[in-house]
């Protein structure tokens, strides 16, 4: 009696759903993982700690959050058979495709052991997936490089580890810098859930079929890739390299507006936000944060400051209460730690994770009929055969 379908002249029949996890008020900027504000969690939480939260209701005691700690440590590693599937990639294959690949396939290793009435054991898979997501991301980056597999070093902390295995290589020592660490930490949290965004949707479609949680990542991940969804943090770096610098802003912002012209404003817009997105505001201080940390200056951070100003001013983006959203500045970030831009909407999905398999959890404890989105039936009224001589 909970789900409801509402239908808007949009054509978007979508179907809602009740969920206690996280709370969006579009118009006045809004978001709360279990009640917290994100600016909260944002400054004084960690990622494993927003993990334990969004998938237990609750922020952990220290023996809770030291137990769930050493629990998602525990599960970085994935079957060593996994990297013969990897081997199998065209080397320039999107990390994407990889992604939803191996990670559908996981349900091939853990999913048969799996008892999925019995909540510790979909505990256990949501923490298998939160763990071995950075493992398979890094595995999909150094398969592109062309450099030997990495394994997860679980002296170190969850996004340290990642970097760790982003980008040592044998042949020489790596040290994982705090600066990076942090920014990603802080990436991951914002990153974590968002309500019923599309790809969240999707796995709680999926999942309402009973499939599997690794099926259910794995369209997700799908989801995810469209450059109007996760795939935007990828198209803001290539817009703003596209725009090249300053003088050319004008243009673009032309372009944008003319609906002759498919340009759209990465990385501008939301479905729910018509105000601030928080995260952009939080991505925004801390991107010159992590620069000045890094000691790197981007000649794109300060075009896109300028071209989120002169946006924010311009009467066809306020008309429309088009802000930036979370993939505005993301990139930015990313670019710094030196993550390559293929690789952005990978790490969406790492952090996006853990909002998915929370998500699932919660549908799965409150089992709801098969999700059954309907239409508005717009094709040809009941009409008889006609034989194809007769045509
Ligand atoms: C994410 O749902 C979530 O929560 C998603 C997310 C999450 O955390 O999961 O927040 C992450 O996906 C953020 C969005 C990332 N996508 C982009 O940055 C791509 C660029 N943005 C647009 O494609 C767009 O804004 C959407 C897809 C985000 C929303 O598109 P809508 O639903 O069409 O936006 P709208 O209904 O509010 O549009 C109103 C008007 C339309 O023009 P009119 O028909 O009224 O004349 O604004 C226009 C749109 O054409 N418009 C844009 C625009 N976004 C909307 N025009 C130019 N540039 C843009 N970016």
């Amino acid at each position: 009696e909970l789900g409801y379908f509402t239908y808007d002249p949009g054509f978007t029949a979508t179907a809602s759903c009740s969920s206690a996890i996280t709370f969006i008020d579009g118009g006045n900027g809004i978001l709360r993982y279990r009640g917290y504000p994100i600016e909260q969690l944002a400054k004084q939480s960690s990622f494993i700690e927003v993990a334990y939260l969004l998938l237990n209701g609750e922020l952990p005691n220290r023996a809770e959050f030291t137990e769930f700690r050493k629990d998602i440590t525990y599960h970085t590693m994935v079957h060593e058979k996994l990297n013969n599937f990897m081997a199998g990639f065209h080397y320039d294959a999107h990390p994407m495709a990889m992604m939803s690949g191996v990670v559908g396939s996981l349900a091939s290793f853990y999913h048969d052991r799996l008892d999925m009435r019995d909540p510790e054991q979909r505990m256990l898979a949501a923490k298998r997936l939160i763990a071995k997501m950075p493992t398979i991301a890094a595995a999909c980056y150094r398969h592109h490089m062309g450099w030997p597999s990495s394994y997860p070093q679980n002296r170190l902390g969850y996004t340290e580890r990642f970097l760790d295995m982003m980008f040592s290589v044998p042949a020489e020592d790596y040290q994982v810098s705090e600066v990076a660490a942090r920014a990603m930490d802080l990436l991951f949290i914002l990153h974590a859930d968002h309500e019923q965004n599309a790809s969240t949707s999707t796995v709680r479609l999926v999942g309402s079929t009973g499939a599997n949680p690794y099926a259910c990542v794995a369209s997700g991940i799908a989801a995810l890739w469209g450059p109007a969804h996760g795939g935007a943090n990828e198209a803001v770096l290539t817009m703003l390299e596209q725009i090249g610098d300053v003088s050319q802003i004008g243009k673009y912002i032309n372009k944008a507006k003319d609906k002759n012209d498919p340009f759209r404003l990465m990385g501008f817009g939301h479905r729910v936000y018509k105000n601030f997105d928080p995260r952009a505001a939080i991505i925004r201080e801390a991107a010159h944060a992590v620069l000045d940390d890094l000691g790197v200056s981007d000649p794109l951070m300060d075009l896109a400051r300028e071209l989120e100003q002169i946006a924010l001013k311009d009467d066809y983006f306020v008309e429309r209460k088009l802000y930036p959203n979370v993939d505005f500045y993301s990139g930015i970030i990313y670019k710094a730690l030196g993550i390559p831009t293929s690789m952005f909407t990978v790490m969406f999905a790492i952090a996006r994770t853990t909002g998915w398999v929370a998500h699932w959890l919660e549908q799965s404890a409150n089992p709801t009929p098969i999700g059954r989105p309907r239409q508005v039936y717009t094709g040809a009224t009941e009409r008889n055969y006609v034989g194809i001589d007769n045509r």
